[in-house]
């Protein structure tokens, strides 16, 4: 057994997140600008690749995979990635075995991803309103990610809707968002916007609503038990009592989490980064590269891990928020 991954503020790394691409079907307006110039396809890693850093980290005690992107379902072959993974769980190394989506391609993929031994999954979900889906997606379609969602229930697969909070957009949809996930059978997760990707500092702000005050406005109607388990994630849940619903709130800006943090990203060019609100990035597609052993790879992977920040330094308060985090979202995959 090889020495776990534990970081200079003694957290041990267990999660890993995988963006297996940087393109996406989608253009979610906080996350990606309109012409968004996509990697060259021979700059990504392959799948074998991404398949021996993957098990180079479960060997090191990763047992958390998550794949994101981009959209991951749009990359070619991915089901061939996810049945190599599920060999990880069989064996017991890895606990979960999971993807963060858009819904868009689950029709085509749930049954398979259930068979891969998926067993719940996160869809990002921001209205249930089709002309404002069209809106903040930019031209996606709100019927076929309901159907999505519908194929995903169907496999058998635990349904986690993550809904980006923005003022003015979805604050309206508070109740009418957590009254469908209750009907249909599905947690609830709302996010606080992130100031990343290359938008104005006014429009980001402008967004941005904090789940200090959509938690009030829950409290308002519902009454909010405060739960202690947690997912492995960064989110935080409360119950509420009147119908029994579980609802997270992930809170990088009114309520920091990183002291609890337990995961690092790895993108589709084999870059690794310590923290979503940070830039610092190691390479470990060189080390990959450079020889078939896993010898200096994983030596690189602990180089890696020994310069984890203590957190990100996200925050509205400051004079200029566009300047915080040039990097897309999907990038690094949330
Ligand atoms: P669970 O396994 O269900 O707990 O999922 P998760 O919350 O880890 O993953 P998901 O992909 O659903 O992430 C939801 C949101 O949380 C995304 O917007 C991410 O950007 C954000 N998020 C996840 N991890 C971190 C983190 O370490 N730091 C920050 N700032 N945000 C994070
Ligand atoms: N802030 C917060 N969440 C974001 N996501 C994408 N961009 C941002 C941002 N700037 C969310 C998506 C998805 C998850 C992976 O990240 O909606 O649920
Ligand atoms: Fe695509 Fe997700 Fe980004 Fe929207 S948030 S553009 S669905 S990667």
């Amino acid at each position: 057994m090889e020495a776990p991954l534990i970081d200079p503020f003694a957290r041990a790394i267990s999660y890993l997140r995988v963006s297996v691409t940087d393109r996406c079907d989608f253009r979610c307006l906080y996350c990606m600008s309109e012409n968004m110039t996509f990697l060259p396809k021979a700059e990504l890693l392959t799948l074998e690749e991404l398949d021996r850093l993957c098990t180079a980290f479960v060997g090191m005690g990763v047992e958390k995979l998550r794949i994101t992107g981009g959209e991951p379902l749009v990359r070619r072959g991915i089901m061939t990635f996810f049945r190599a993974m599920s060999r990880h769980l069989e064996s017991g190394a890895l606990r979960e075995l999971t993807l963060t989506t858009n819904g868009s391609q689950l029709r085509k993929y749930a049954q398979e991803l259930a068979d891969c031994g998926v067993k719940r999954i996160n869809v990002s979900l921001d209205t249930l309103d089709a002309a404002k889906f069209a809106e903040v997606t930019r031209w996606g379609r709100l019927a076929q990610v309901l159907d999505g969602i519908a194929a995903a229930k169907e496999a058998g697969l635990k349904v986690k809707i993550n809904v980006v909070a923005l003022k003015g957009f979805n604050e309206d949809e508070l109740f009418g968002l957590a009254e469908w996930c209750a009907r249909d059978g599905h947690d609830l997760t709302f996010i606080e916007v992130m100031p990343m990707g290359d938008m104005g500092e006014e429009h980001r702000l402008d967004q941005y609503w904090s789940l200090k005050d959509l938690r009030a406005r829950l409290a308002e109607r519902f009454t909010l038990i405060d739960l202690a388990d947690r997912t492995g994630g960064p989110a935080r849940y409360v119950r509420l009592a009147e119908t029994g619903q579980r609802i997270g709130f992930i809170t990088p800006l009114t309520h920091n989490f990183c002291e609890s943090c337990n995961r690092v990203r790895l993108t589709c060019t084999g870059e690794l980064y310590m923290c979503l609100g940070q830039e610092d990035v190691a390479d470990l597609r060189a080390p990959l590269r450079a020889s078939t052993e896993d010898a200096l790879l994983k030596q690189s992977i602990r180089n890696a891990i020994a310069r984890k920040p203590k957190g990100h330094d996200f925050d509205y308060s400051r004079q200029n928020v566009a300047g915080q985090m040039t990097r897309h979202m999907s990038h690094t995959g949330g």
